[in-house]
């Protein structure tokens, strides 16, 4: 195992004072690292600064707008201007509470669906640094939670809810300034769909287009709405569609079945015998065009499992993206979901595989009956076979792959995982990459609760 430090992203307090959260993706941004050194492992957590926190530690009050939760208007004409305000962006919230990366030039980068919500931390003593301004003149308000970093670029989508479609832009390490590559119109919907995340192969952009949507009415609204900040709209269909990272052009449109995925997980090129380029596939952890899932993740639900199996089906989509001009792409499971319990979600590949064709994944399953994916699953997907690492009364976040240095093999690494306990306890779990056998664990002295996504920083 090589010296550096993992740290995960994740919600971590779910109330101000005595008023309580009600959804898990409302949570105050918590931070916990796990320092790898020479074999010794240092836990340490920390709450990232975000203006959202702090006035709501100042003011014991909600202050912005969260997931869910919306600060209450203490007058009519209060609420009018929380309205403006929130088109300006002024009270969207800032609490950078899903992801964490780190960019090519090494500054580590906390980020939720917000652009203002983009926080660098110090990845040693996991402070607070400031918010990371964006110095382009792009504007927007929202961006996807997951760009594609990798030591030499970074990529992400900005929907545009004005104009509907999406700009694909990128910046380089060192700067702050994204620079648009293409730009894709709706094809569907007088909104753009959600974009939590997308993929990238080698050498395209895709552009996912699914019919939960954004919705302007929602997004106004004083109370939680059934879909939150989106509206599922089958009518507006879905599509997929292939941006290319040099020209910006769109070199692929099609149509596919309906989906609601938040996960992509890789995206590869498929060529024929004499190398031409005849398809792109693409894998996400897809909801089987279910939405459910969104409300099941109150924390309500989430803290009262008795027993019925409540988890909504969920499986590998395969989109299969023709590139001869074909009008329709397919989306399929690329292995039977009972294989990993029909849970699947918070996945994770060996980077160097990032748009390359690859064999491995590493997601959260279900051993079922649940009510929240509870197992860990090591999916091969030419075999079309998935492991399970289960631990009875275990909530495994995202199982975050960290290659060996020097190895040849894919899944030659070991997995990490940090698992809350049913009685409150917590430890981080290290599997084997190629057997998923469990290789060590450590307790924390405390409980630290579930969080999403992480990153691997290498020690310098
Ligand atoms: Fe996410």
């Amino acid at each position: 195992m090589q010296n550096g430090t993992y740290l995960r992203n994740g919600p971590g307090v779910w109330h101000i004072h005595d008023y309580n959260f009600r959804h898990l993706f409302d949570g105050y941004a918590t931070l916990v690292a796990l320092q790898f050194d020479n074999g010794r492992l240092i836990a340490a957590h920390r709450q990232i600064e975000s203006e959202a926190y702090k006035a709501a530690k100042e003011h014991n009050k909600l202050c912005y707008r969260e997931f869910s939760e919306v600060p209450k208007a203490d007058n009519f004409f209060k609420n009018v201007s929380d309205v403006i305000s929130l088109f300006t962006g002024a009270s969207l919230t800032d609490n950078a509470n899903t992801g964490v990366v780190r960019l090519g030039d090494g500054r580590v980068l906390c980020l939720t669906e917000t652009q203002k919500g983009s926080i660098l931390i110090d990845p040693d003593s996991l402070e607070t640094l400031g918010r990371f301004e964006y110095t382009d003149k792009l504007g927007g308000l929202i961006h996807a939670a997951h760009p594609i970093v990798t030591e030499t670029d970074f990529i992400t989508l900005l929907p545009d809810l004005v104009r509907p479609g999406y700009l694909v832009v990128k910046m380089k390490p060192g700067t702050n300034e994204r620079k648009v590559v293409g730009r894709v119109d709706c094809r569907g919907g007088s909104t753009p769909g959600w974009v939590h995340s997308f993929p990238v192969t080698e050498n395209y952009v895709l552009v996912p287009e699914m019919p939960l949507r954004y919705s302007a009415k929602n997004l106004v609204k004083a109370e939680p709405t059934p879909l939150y900040k989106f509206e599922w709209c089958p009518n507006s269909k879905a599509f997929m569609h292939v941006v290319s990272k040099i020209s910006g052009k769109i070199m692929a449109s099609v149509e596919v079945p309906l989906f609601v995925t938040f996960h992509f997980i890789n995206a590869y090129e498929e060529t024929d015998d004499e190398g031409r380029l005849i398809a792109i596939i693409a894998d996400c952890c897809e909801h089987e065009a279910d939405t459910t899932i969104l409300d099941k993740l109150k924390l309500e639900n989430l803290r009262s499992f008795d027993g019925q199996d409540v988890l909504p089906d969920a499986r590998v989509g395969r989109f299969t993206i023709p590139m001869d001009g074909s009008p329709y792409g397919k989306l399929e499971s690329a292995l039977d979901p009972d294989e990993h319990g029909r849970g699947m979600d918070m996945c994770s590949i060996n980077p160097s595989y990032l748009g390359k064709k690859y064999r491995y994944a590493y997601a959260c399953g279900a051993r079922r009956p649940c009510n929240f994916p509870n197992a860990l699953t090591k999916l091969d997907l030419v075999n079309k076979k998935a492991e399970i690492w289960y631990d009875e009364g275990a909530v495994p976040s995202e199982p975050f792959f960290v290659a060996r240095p020097g190895a040849t093999e894919e899944d030659d690494g070991v997995v990490i995982s940090i698992i809350s306990e049913e009685n409150g306890g917590a430890y981080a779990v290290m599997l084997d990459g190629l057997t998923f056998e469990e290789i060590a664990r450590a307790r924390f002295p405390y409980s630290i609760p579930y969080g999403l996504h992480g990153c691997w920083v290498p020690k310098t």
